[in-house]
């Protein structure tokens, strides 16, 4: 367990970053901060380093990793081509929080990929990522340093909540900034498709590339989706979940049916609506009227609900806008899709 100053200068070069990129370049993992939320990074050339992976998060093996690089050119090294919307892409992106899905050559290790054609890289835009990036010198598999199933961890202590003992070290830099994941977008056709929204906003990847689609699977049940991973149950608390898009009213009204049943009820909201209600456990993520600060809570706010004795949430819903796509996304996922209209 190392702390690290993510404001510190010449990161590299202290003795922890320099530790924890050892460990990565001989096969083992380490989680690390991102922009987004923690990684649990291991060499993504190495086969016995991704086993590590899958096993201590226990992730299903047909899901592939995210690649973390520190630069372009250790991007060419892995794909058989960079098309032009991509370059664009990554000239407007990164470092960031946009994912990108490629031809790959099969340079990194076939359990990162699930033997797809495909891989999925990215540059981290935060200061530790870069620095340990810099220093292993060898491209990161990491996917979020949660347990499978629960929701992604935006601080060290949520690391090492699910993962103690299961991992090398973690580094810690202090709270990650987004909250969710990055955005993964397919460029290996004309027009690129979003696969899991995230961090970089559809407006925002119209606004570079022109026209983008949505996996269909993403918006409908039963199609099958192109990201593998985007078909298992995540982000969940342990309590059972349900959306309300109607609140506070209507939100009250069903906290106070279940509570007459005599379960416990907790309220998923925001700073502006907390005096709203009336219930076990009131917890707001952020504040509506900047849904930025409602993604950068959100996941620490459904890990909160774990930590009392909880039967059901009920979360306000949000408009599926800008960040808002990313959140909902989230927070239907988290809820196994049950919405009270
Ligand atoms: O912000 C993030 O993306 C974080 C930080 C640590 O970088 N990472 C992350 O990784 O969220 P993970 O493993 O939790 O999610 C990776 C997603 C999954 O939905 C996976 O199916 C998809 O990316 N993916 C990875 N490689 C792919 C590929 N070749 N084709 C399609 N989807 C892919
Ligand atoms: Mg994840």
């Amino acid at each position: 367990y190392w702390t690290v100053d993510k404001n510190k200068d010449n990161l590299h070069k202290c003795s922890e970053i320099k530790e924890a990129a050892l460990w990565i370049k001989q096969g083992e993992v380490i989680a690390f901060p991102t922009e987004t939320v923690y990684g649990l990074g291991g060499n993504a050339m190495m086969d016995e380093a991704i086993e590590k992976i899958f096993t201590a998060k226990g992730r299903p093996s047909d899901n592939p990793l995210i690649v973390h690089v520190a630069s372009k050119e250790q991007v060419r090294m892995l794909v058989l081509e960079i098309p032009a919307l991509a370059e664009k892409l990554m000239d407007a992106f990164w470092p960031g929080p946009l994912t990108i899905v490629l031809p790959s050559n099969n340079s990194v290790s076939q359990r990162v990929t699930a033997n797809l054609p495909t891989v999925a890289v990215r540059i981290p835009d935060h200061p530790v990522a870069k620095a340990l990036l810099e220093e292993a010198n060898v491209p990161v598999a990491a996917p979020s340093a949660n347990v499978s199933g629960k929701p992604s961890p935006t601080t060290a202590q949520h690391v090492k909540h699910d993962l103690n003992g299961k991992i090398k070290g973690i580094v810690d830099g202090g709270k990650t900034g987004v909250g969710v994941e990055s955005t993964v977008i397919d460029c290996t056709e004309a027009i690129p498709v979003i696969l899991r929204p995230g961090g970089i906003t559809k407006e925002q990847l119209e606004h570079v590339a022109g026209p983008v689609k949505v996996d269909p699977a993403l918006e409908q049940e039963g199609n099958t989706p192109r990201s593998p991973g985007v078909k298992y149950t995540h982000y969940a608390p342990n309590a059972e979940m349900y959306l309300v898009a109607e609140y506070p009213q209507r939100l009250q009204m069903v906290v106070d049916t279940y509570r007459q049943e005599g379960k416990r009820v907790g309220v998923l909201t925001t700073e502006e609506a907390v005096s709203n209600y009336e219930a076990d456990l009131i917890l707001p993520s952020g504040f509506r009227e900047d849904l930025e600060t409602v993604a950068s809570q959100l996941y620490a706010t459904l890990r909160q609900f774990d930590e009392h004795e909880i039967d059901i949430i009920l979360a306000e819903t949000f408009p599926k806008q800008g960040v808002g796509e990313a959140i909902m996304n989230r927070l239907e996922k988290a809820a196994g899709k049950k919405v009270l209209l």
